[in-house]
């Protein structure tokens, strides 16, 4: 959406894109405040990046670049505006400061967290070195600055198995999704343990090990169960479902595709099926109606992330106000964060893995407004 239009044109057009999904109303009081946002963007020379949870109306209106977070942090790294407002969680936003301490970094709230981010600390990755020494430390970027910069390489759900199998070791610590971490195992073949439900002493060998998680999970994604599924399925026999990876392996073995953010925005819209189920937060299948108005999304979704939907037009017009909530990453932290995830962005995704109908493109990287 242009910067410079009117509250009536604001209006317009997102009332043609989402009149089926927010009454006109909260629209037009909506609208008002894009114009704010759009006029102090302009004067303090900020960049918006908005990730793909963001309720329909602020995902559609003030972002300059919306995507998944690995596009997010290759936006964040390469800006040169003044200010990052980052319209998503914290962990995101501490990324885009880690990739350029140069800027101001805002988040709308603060207390935009994640269920992942609180499951590991850098002690506990310390302790997982000890456990298997050598073995090199996979972050996935839900993950503090500070476990970052215990970290060897960071990844998002988009590059997670492809950043797994650039590594030569023969065993690999991956944290702290317990759900990516057998995923990816599944994936790649090999052997997953937990560490922390693991004891030293149980008499496995570290020959044995190939992959080790730990024990954290997503507190959106946990909660989709294969009777779910089976229940819909039954009810709608022709559904084509995509689901998040941070979902159970059990959930990911019964789905139709599995990716990040972005590759099931795009394996909807460059497939062609009766209709289709996400299995992740719901503001994505609202924000894939309003993009494709041919696409039927079932909307049973019930499952919302609290600290995504923290972050409100609202609090992003104060963000820009009162220059709040300044994300900070003090040194020395941040410079060895910064290797971890300067690392990733080396490594190309590998294109995910379809498994039931044949996508026409490959996802492509975050898009601007
Ligand atoms: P993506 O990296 O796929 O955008 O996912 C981030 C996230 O927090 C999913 O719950
Ligand atoms: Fe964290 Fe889950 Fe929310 Fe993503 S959906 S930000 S992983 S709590």
């Amino acid at each position: 959406m242009k910067r410079s239009m009117t509250r009536e044109k604001i209006f317009e057009e997102l009332r043609l894109r989402l009149h089926d999904t927010v009454p006109e109303a909260e629209l037009w009081y909506k609208s008002e405040i894009i114009v704010q946002i759009n006029e102090l963007k302009e004067k303090r020379n900020a960049l918006i990046l908005g990730h793909n949870y963001m309720e329909p109306v602020l995902y559609q209106s003030v972002p300059d670049f919306v995507g998944d977070s690995l596009e997010l942090s290759r936006q964040a790294a390469q800006t040169d505006k003044d200010i990052i407002v980052f319209c998503g969680v914290r962990f995101m936003a501490e990324t885009a400061k880690i990739l350029s301490p140069q800027k101001t970094v805002l988040v709308p709230s603060a207390k935009a967290g994640c269920s992942l981010a609180d499951g590991i600390t850098a002690q506990d990755v310390r302790w997982l070195r000890k456990k298997y020494p050598g073995a090199p430390v996979v972050a996935y970027v839900n993950t503090t600055a500070e476990v970052k910069a215990e970290a060897d390489i960071c990844c998002t759900s988009a590059n997670a198995s492809a950043i797994v199998q650039s590594l030569l070791s023969e065993t690999i610590i991956f944290v702290p999704d317990e759900y990516m971490a057998r995923n990816i195992a599944a994936e790649t073949g090999k052997h997953v343990v937990l560490a922390s439900l693991h004891p030293a002493d149980e008499g496995e060998t570290q020959l044995d090990v190939q992959l080790v998680g730990w024990h954290a999970r997503c507190e959106v994604h946990e909660k989709f169960t294969v009777a779910d599924l089976h229940a819909i399925r039954k009810q709608f026999p022709d559904v084509v479902i995509a689901a998040h990876p941070e979902c159970s392996p059990e959930v990911i073995a019964e789905v139709d595709f599995s990716g990040s953010t972005t590759a099931m925005i795009r394996y909807v819209e460059n497939t062609t099926a009766p209709r289709y189920l996400l299995l992740t937060e719901c503001s994505m299948a609202d924000n894939i109606v309003a993009a494709n108005p041919g696409k039927e999304m079932l909307r049973l979704c019930s499952v919302r992330c609290p600290h995504m939907n923290e972050i409100t037009l609202e609090d992003t017009l104060e963000s820009l106000l009162r220059t709040r909530y300044v994300v900070d990453v003090p040194e020395p932290v941040r410079s060895r964060a910064y290797e971890a995830v300067r690392r990733m962005l080396t490594i190309e995704p590998a294109p995910p893995s379809d498994r039931s109908l044949s996508v026409e493109k490959p996802p492509s990287s975050s898009h601007s407004r």
